[in-house]
């Protein structure tokens, strides 16, 4: 990685915050980039990192100032982060941040997280049609198998509150609620399920009960997205009363042995957000014949489902298959991020 490649990184990560809602990364990226490229303080403190690709640089140095403002130890820079309390102001929060980098150098230069790792619960949003076609169709309690994980929050879709104007979802005093999460018609919301199981897998968890598991996936989360800050914050509280048995295993080997049965009188449902893309070619592969192997011994006792949010056509594609007997079916669309999501007729 060279200089000039990091200034373009930043740049282009400037226009991604610009539209996807973050005025105060958008300035602060843009400020980090002329840093970078006038070798300033921020140069100083990255170029070590000169293996790492400079687009994930982009999240993670941002991402390790955010983290020592939930710490408590930037306070200067906190008055600016809406995160924890502050008024965003980009003029004034960029004196702020390069004063954090003055002061905690020694840190950021070897402290930069190695990996951007998040949790959007939101995606919950694009997964319930899925997951409520399969409690209506099978008449059983859900067994959840989740591959790519990461803290699990998504596992706990069912603890989420979904309101729409044509009705809601789930326990009403749920401290996460969706408002509006559909475009046209939700899907339909009468259907009640039970969960007996839930159970996944990550490469890399995080435990969402740890304090340093909080900090890392509330310190991705851009300081002046509010909404999804509260979500994020509040699914971790709830992540905290409602257990779930998470393994650090890769997809294939794991979903290969948790699928060797398919236990009578619940349906099994196999379910990923956001993570073939992080697969290579062979272990998507994998995955897919491991589950139409598995499809082939579901019963209606023991049926099987495949249920997926992954990007597609637009942003993601949302895609189903329910053993014995299924086809793959796309059910909806969705933003990435969970948002606007699409109901197939
Ligand atoms: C973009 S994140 C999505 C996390 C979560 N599904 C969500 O929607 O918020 C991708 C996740 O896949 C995990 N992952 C990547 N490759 C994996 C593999 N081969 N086996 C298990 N997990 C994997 C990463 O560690 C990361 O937590």
């Amino acid at each position: 990685m060279d200089r000039l490649e990091l200034v373009k990184a930043f740049r282009e990560q400037a226009g991604w915050c610009e539209r996807l809602g973050s005025p105060l990364y958008h300035a602060i990226m843009l400020r980090i980039a002329g840093d970078v490229d006038s070798s300033g303080i921020s140069w100083s403190l990255l170029e070590s990192h000169s293996e790492d690709s400079p687009r994930s640089l982009t999240l993670r140095f941002p991402g390790a100032v955010h983290r020592l403002v939930l710490e408590g130890r930037a306070p200067g820079l906190a008055r600016y982060y809406p995160s924890v309390g502050g008024t965003a102001d980009s003029q004034a929060a960029w004196t702020a941040f390069v004063r954090v980098l003055e002061e905690h150098g020694d840190l950021l230069r070897n402290g930069v997280p190695q990996t951007v790792q998040t949790n959007e619960v939101a995606r919950c949003c694009a997964l319930l049609p899925g997951f409520l076609e399969i409690a209506r169709r099978t008449a059983l309690p859900l067994r959840l198998l989740e591959i790519g994980c990461s803290a699990g929050l998504n596992l706990r879709w069912d603890c989420y509150r979904y309101e729409t104007s044509r009705g809601a979802w789930g326990p009403p005093d749920s401290p996460v609620v969706f408002r509006d999460p559909f475009l046209g018609d939700p899907p339909p919301l009468g259907q009640a399920v039970c969960v007996t199981e839930r159970t996944a897998c990550d490469l890399n968890p995080i435990d969402p009960a740890s304090e340093d598991g909080r900090l890392t996936l509330l310190s991705f989360v851009w300081p002046d997205q509010m909404e999804r800050f509260r979500v994020l914050s509040r699914a971790i509280e709830v992540a905290r009363t409602m257990p779930a048995v998470i393994r650090r295993a890769n997809a294939v080997d794991w979903l290969e042995s948790e699928l060797a049965s398919l236990p009578n009188g619940s349906a099994t449902v196999v379910f990923h957000s956001i993570v073939l893309p992080y697969l290579d070619d062979p272990a998507r592969d994998q995955l897919s014949r491991i589950l139409n192997e598995a499809g082939e011994r579901a019963t209606n006792d023991s049926p099987l489902a495949w249920l997926s949010m992954e990007p597609g056509e637009n942003e993601a594609d949302v895609h189903l298959t329910l053993w014995p007997g299924g086809s793959r079916k796309r059910i909806a669309k969705a933003g990435y991020h969970g948002r606007n999501v699409e109901c197939t007729r």
